[in-house]
């Protein structure tokens, strides 16, 4: 039976709690305003997340390449790009209970969602959303820094560099994964907006005649990541912008949207930003970025088309649609039945008994296997109890070392979803659960 949506988000929460995959942030204090620390097994499976889009986007393409630029920023990047002037949202104060609001959120404008009352909000006033700080001991004029509220930029103003050293034509692109701050007015819904986030996002430059081909091109790869790493159909949709929701520098966007419990919600923008960012920096930098065709003797500012992707939010996502109760011999079973490939742990080892007998060959097992997969080990409880701690937290494979092991150098191995079970010769293992794990 699949969980029913009204649940599905508390239990889903309780669970990352519960197995430590997402803690609130400074919780021994109170917990500190919708900030977050992902677990030993969030770790695993947020950098599963970023290393499976690292794979699509970089590793299997030869025209996109990687960057890791700065997080701290000097204002003159985000005043070309426009941030200063416009990456705002709409502040109303309630004057009677003195809450704050995004008035573009807001389901009634006339009427404070958290006091009920009527005409009780100021003037929206637009509400700058990038962490300001500023560099080195001295504070005051020309020492203030941002962080970045999105890694695209660092990918627009090391054009040139990239573009010198590696030898690349338009179309190429510039992939980067990290950390982006914003300060939400209203975060909330767990992870799903948070003022400290991680990205993945994709500047991918081309000529200019070529932009929409490759803006519906991106399109479609994108949805198809969700799909291939188990977003079922109809929990995913694309959904293009109307004019009056495009970002002051896009000439196209479409969202990938996600069926969160609360409702459909964006996973991944993908835009048609045309030739705004390299135009803007070049003006405000002096430096030409622009593209010079030799054999052609052709000279061109690219076009740049955006996939733009949330890894914190993502992996919500995945969690949720993988979340998943049924009933064994009328007992209740959760299993998250995530893809392999972002499944914290890959196996898990499980000695059928604590007896002496059994731990140096189920510890020859765990380093068989350790430099191949990521592996958890568990000794503690019923073999059973150890089988749904496991299907709770995601792990394709179980392989139980029990005494008839000691004799015929075989294991069981258990498979997730269907609980099928399986004896393998321990020298094939390693080859047994790369093919079935199929990463
Ligand atoms: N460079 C374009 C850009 O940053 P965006 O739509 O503002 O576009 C891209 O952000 C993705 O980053 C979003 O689709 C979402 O997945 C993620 N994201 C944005 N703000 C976030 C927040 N406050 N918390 C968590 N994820 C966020």
């Amino acid at each position: 039976m699949a969980s029913s949506e009204p649940t599905l988000f508390n239990q889903v929460v309780n669970l990352c709690k519960r197995r430590g995959f997402v803690f609130p942030s400074a919780e021994i204090y109170g917990g500190f305003r919708s900030t977050y620390d992902y677990g030993p097994l969030g770790v695993l499976m947020l950098r599963n997340v970023k290393d499976a889009w690292w794979r699509s986007m970089v590793q299997m393409r030869s025209d996109v390449v990687g960057l890791d630029a700065a997080i701290l920023s000097p204002p003159q990047i985000w005043e070309a790009s426009g941030h200063l002037a416009n990456f705002t949202d709409p502040l109303v104060d309630c004057t009677a209970c003195k809450t704050r609001h995004r008035e573009d959120q807001l389901e009634d404008p006339n009427v404070c969602p958290t006091c009920g009352k009527e005409g009780t909000f100021t003037e929206a006033r637009a509400f700058n959303l990038m962490f300001k700080t500023s560099a080195g001991p001295v504070e005051g004029a020309g020492t203030e820094v941002y962080l970045r509220p999105e890694t695209a930029q660092g990918m627009f103003v090391n054009f040139k560099n990239v573009l010198e050293t590696i030898r690349k034509k338009p179309p190429f692109g510039i992939a980067q994964v990290g950390k982006s701050f914003r300060n939400e007015i209203t975060p909330g819904n767990f992870v799903f907006r948070t003022r400290e986030f991680e990205q993945m996002e994709l500047e991918f430059f081309v000529p200019p005649e070529e932009a929409d081909t490759w803006y519906r091109y991106w399109m479609s790869e994108r949805y198809e990541w969700y799909l291939e790493l188990g977003v079922p159909a109809d929990k995913l949709r694309m959904r293009p912008h109307d004019d009056d929701e495009l970002s002051h520098y896009s000439s196209g966007t479409s969202d990938v949207e996600f069926m969160f419990p609360w409702g459909w919600g964006e996973l991944e923008g993908i835009a048609n930003r045309g030739d705004y960012d390299l135009k803007q920096h070049a003006e405000k930098s002096g430096q030409k970025l622009e593209y010079f065709d030799q054999s052609t003797g052709e000279r061109y500012v690219p076009h740049c088309i955006e996939p733009a992707a949330g890894a914190t939010r993502s992996m919500m996502a995945f969690l949720l649609a993988a979340y998943d109760e049924e009933k064994v011999n009328d007992e209740v079973r959760t299993v998250l039945r995530l893809h392999p490939r972002l499944a914290p742990y890959k196996v898990a080892i499980l000695p059928l008994s604590k007896k002496d007998t059994l731990l140096p060959v189920s510890e020859e097992v765990l380093k068989l296997l350790q430099p191949h997969f990521m592996c958890d080990y568990d000794v503690t409880q019923t073999i059973g109890k150890r089988y749904r701690r496991q299907d709770e937290i995601g792990t394709p494979f179980c392989v139980t070392v029990d005494f008839d092991s000691l004799e015929d150098r075989a294991v069981t191995v258990r498979e997730r979803d269907s609980m099928e079970q399986e004896r393998i010769p321990i020298e094939e293992l390693v080859s047994y659960l790369t093919q079935k794990l199929g990463l």
